[in-house]
């Protein structure tokens, strides 16, 4: 049984490809057999669902078919029925469909055919059973969180579900399990972990959906240490088991600072070279007048090499210009090494040393492209980041098949977020700061460490985790640092910091993105393709049109009137 995938007509002889989720045989009808049948046969059309009873036999010599799994044989069919016919297609169920993905996703079950799609989602099944007896055979314990819940900061919205019988509340889909788990280390459980559904009301892009699937791991009496081994052998576990993919342990670290310094940002793509450098001291002298007024207030000179793939006009280092610009950067200047000394617009106002400094510090070779930013260190490092992403594509230097894992390690606790005017928690504020820094909490919050970590693949965070404050006096300073009244924190946070309060066992944990991790190892380019029915880049389901408007009644039974 299955679905006909196509049809040929060979002088009388019909050749169908039956098609399930297992793959595709050749059925054979001709017209010299039972004439019942072979009228069953001529009716097909693509994607009708039939049931047929045959003889599987060898292929006659010369007609086999090697690029076919079952391309040796065919079944010649002796009973044919059809199941249930079908409309024509918007669309033709192959791999290399060709269509928009707001058709594909209006016919989901029809793109959901597609063998692709569905190797997709195996894939996603063996991850879920490797996770859970890798997880199991260490002790942890699978256990549910509520999905109507309080609000738990992850930094993106929240969205909200009106509650009937409390008039004017509502409960939050959990950004994250964040506090449950935690909750469930002060219960006893000692080792949580969970595969689960989170939701964000956050502006989407090609790696994020408003609701996605994490793999969610809490322990007790732990450190970060034991965090990363415990992770190393899962990840070393699922991807040769359900990809076949060999990685080596332990995974390299790299500081949050030198991710920055090196690579221009803290999920650094770790495949190729091409290293920011600091050439604040290479030019501390300098008679260029923009790098000087930069140094002289503070802020940074950075770049990094490009090797000799392309030759590029000044019209390409103009489009490359304008292309920094768009990310905030003032300016690029590029300088190529030519015959022992560098070309460019800029050259001239290079001095012997600082060309020779260049140079040790480059080690260019003929033709090689040095890009230079002066700006906000911050700034400089941001966009001479993306400027080596975008360089490592157009010369083709990424290695599309290598897994390039990393942890990194020792974030800031706080950032300033200009726009609130406040510190905020660059992970969460749950996250307990390095134990030594803890004086500084108060005086100096930008100096201040997180026992915070990411794990890296590719070029993509997948995952984060940290230590959290299991004394709530900590906890309290934190909330302190963030600006949150205690009178706030107790009506945000009463249970957590009343919990602390009853023997809260030292806990960390960390949390996967299971669809961005299948996106990463199945060479998606959307996320939108690892998940079954996923929302578009304004939220909404095509397949359903969710979200709709409700009829009044169902509004009034829960308190609700719209203002549209
Ligand atoms: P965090 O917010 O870093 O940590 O999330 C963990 C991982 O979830 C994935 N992720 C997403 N995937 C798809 N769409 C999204 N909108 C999206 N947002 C996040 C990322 C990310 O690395 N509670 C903490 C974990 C902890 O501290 O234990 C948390 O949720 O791959
Ligand atoms: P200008 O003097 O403005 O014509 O700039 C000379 C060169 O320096 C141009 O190539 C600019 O793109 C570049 N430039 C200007 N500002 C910066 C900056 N902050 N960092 C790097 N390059 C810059």
């Amino acid at each position: 049984m299955g679905w006909v995938h196509s049809v040929r007509d060979h002088g009388g002889i019909l050749f169908i490809d039956l098609r399930d989720i297992h793959g595709v045989v050749q059925l054979v009808f001709s017209p010299e057999g039972d004439p019942a049948v072979y009228q069953v046969a001529q009716r097909l059309r693509s994607e009708f669902v039939i049931c047929v009873l045959g003889s599987v036999a060898k292929r006659p010599a010369g007609t086999e078919n090697a690029g076919l799994p079952t391309g040796q044989v065919e079944v010649h069919v002796s009973r044919a029925e059809v199941l249930n016919e079908s409309k024509p297609l918007p669309f033709t169920v192959d791999d290399d469909v060709n269509v928009s993905e707001n058709t594909r996703l209006q016919y989901r079950y029809l793109d959901l055919r597609r063998p692709r799609m569905q190797r997709i989602l195996m894939a996603r099944h063996r991850m879920a059973q490797a996770i859970r007896e890798y997880l199991s055979a260490q002790d942890f314990l699978e256990i549910e969180t509520p999905m109507l819940s309080k609000s738990t900061p992850e930094g993106a919205r929240d969205f909200l579900v009106p509650s009937r019988l409390s008039p004017g509340a509502f409960y939050a889909l959990p950004q994250s399990p964040q506090l449950y788990k935690q909750i469930l280390m002060m219960s006893g459980l000692n080792r949580y972990f969970q595969i689960v559904r989170c939701f964000r009301d956050e502006d989407l892009r090609a790696d994020r959906q408003p609701e996605f699937t994490q793999l969610d791991i809490e322990l007790s009496f732990t450190e970060p240490e034991e965090i990363y081994r415990i992770i190393e052998g899962l990840m070393q576990a699922v991807l040769e088991r359900v990809f076949g993919r060999m990685v080596s342990i332990p995974f390299p670290r790299l500081s949050y600072q030198e991710a920055i310094d090196r690579y221009g940002k803290d999920a650094p793509d770790l495949r190729y070279g091409l290293q920011l450098q600091i050439l604040g001291s290479v030019f501390a002298k300098t008679g260029f007048k923009i790098f000087k007024e930069t140094l002289a207030k503070g802020g940074s000179v950075r770049g990094f090499c490009a090797p000799a793939k392309k030759a590029w006009s000044r019209a390409d280092f103009d489009r490359k210009t304008e292309w920094v610009k768009e990310f905030g950067a003032k300016g690029l200047v590029w300088l190529t090494h030519e015959k022992g000394g560098w070309a460019g617009p800029v050259a001239k106002f290079l001095s012997a040393e600082e060309s020779a400094a260049l140079k040790g510090i480059f080690r260019p070779g003929e033709g090689d492209t040095v890009f230079v930013v002066a700006d906000r260190a911050p700034l400089a490092a941001n966009v001479l980041g993306r400027l080596r992403e975008e360089i490592a594509k157009e010369l083709d230097l990424v290695p599309k098949n290598d897994l390039q894992l990393a942890w990194i390690t020792d974030f800031p606790m706080f950032e300033f977020s200009e726009e609130d005017k406040r510190w905020v928690a660059m992970h969460h504020p749950f996250t307990a700061p390095k134990w030594e820094d803890l004086d500084r909490m108060e005086k100096d919050p930008g100096s201040v460490k997180a026992q915070a970590y990411d794990l890296v693949l590719n070029g993509t965070e997948i995952g984060g985790g940290s230590i959290r404050n299991h004394r709530s006096d900590v906890q309290s300073r934190v909330f302190d640092t963030l600006g949150l009244k205690p009178d706030e924190a107790r009506a945000k946070f009463g249970f957590l910091l009343e919990a602390l309060q009853y023997g809260a066992p030292p806990h960390g944990g960390i949390a996967f993105g299971l669809d961005r991790i299948t996106m990463l190892l199945t060479g998606c380019e959307s996320i939108r393709d690892t998940i079954a029915f996923p929302k578009t880049q304004k939220g909404t389901c095509l397949l359903t049109d969710a979200p709709s408007p409700v009829d009044e009644k169902q509004l009034r039974e829960i308190h609700i009137r719209t203002l549209l």
